[in-house]
């Protein structure tokens, strides 16, 4: 197994092989998506609600990001490592590039993701411009919920799909690698994959047709509560972990647990005489 490189994502975007992604957060969802051999492990800023319990992503700060990055780059080494820019680190073109680099050097992540479309453009050119890898986010842009007012599809609209067309158009010319496209009908996905000439997309909620695929991973696994309407669960891991929890509880209530295989011994009770 080697380490997932741009050359390599292109390759598969080449020969039509879906691009797979999921998120990680810490240590050990780092570790299952390099055991499981994801093509693109993220550092989603979904951290902010996954895992920290915040209201959206504009909670978000650089140090926190940061944080979680080099936990995951120490689990997941094999997958590209993106992670995304926090709301607020790239209101200027000099604070994108200082935050991207910190995400790089101080995050151990191989490149970065921001949000928007033709109004970040020139931020874009820059960091591709000076060697820094960006991933492009279009169509549901979760850090502009309050001006979206709220989570929906993006796009059904002819204006707003056409928008978002030409979104996809200027981050490809600006010189990004792939592009997020997030909760927009099937039909949109798959014109912006089919039309695209350089970079391959993955979707979330945008239909089969895209480059690749991504998940929260824990909407993937079913930890979440709650999921929006474009996830599977592939797994049932919330449930599994709340019998797992209430078990333990009710065997140490019962004092089933611990066994005596699962406690130490000595020999003989001379210890006994040392105390006094
Ligand atoms: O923050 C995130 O997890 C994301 C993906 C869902 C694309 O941006
Ligand atoms: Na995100």
């Amino acid at each position: 197994p080697k380490k997932v490189t741009i050359g390599h994502l292109r390759q598969l975007w080449r020969t039509k092989t879906p691009i797979t992604v999921l998120t990680a957060y810490d240590f050990p969802t780092g570790r299952l998506c390099e055991k499981a051999g994801v093509d693109i492990t993220l550092v989603g800023d979904s951290l902010a609600q996954v895992c920290l319990g915040y209201e959206s992503t504009t909670q978000l700060t650089m140090d926190e990001m940061i944080h979680h990055c080099r936990a995951v780059a120490r689990g997941s080494k094999l997958p590209f490592l993106v992670a995304d820019m926090p709301f607020g680190s790239y209101y200027s073109i000099d604070e994108a590039a200082r935050n991207a680099f910190r995400l790089i050097r101080e995050g151990g992540v191989d490149a970065v993701k921001i949000e928007g479309g033709k109004d970040i453009i020139k931020t874009v050119a820059k960091l591709t411009a000076i060697g820094i890898p960006v991933m492009g986010h279009i169509g549901l842009l979760p850090q502009r919920h309050t001006v979206f007012s709220g989570y929906r599809v993006q796009g059904r609209l002819a204006n707003r799909a056409a928008s978002i067309v030409a979104d996809a158009f200027a981050l490809q010319s600006a010189g990004v690698f792939a592009i997020v496209v997030e909760a927009v009908p099937a039909p949109l996905g798959a014109y912006i994959t089919e039309n695209l000439q350089h970079v391959p997309t993955i979707g979330i909620g945008a239909g089969k047709a895209t480059s690749g695929q991504v998940l929260v991973i824990n909407d993937a696994l079913g930890v979440a509560e709650w999921a929006p309407k474009f996830v599977r669960k592939f797994g049932n891991i919330g449930e599994k972990a709340e019998e797992g929890a209430k078990a333990y509880i009710q065997a140490v209530r019962n004092r089933e647990f611990p066994d005596n295989e699962e406690s130490y011994f000595m020999a003989g009770n001379e210890w006994r005489k040392f105390i006094h």
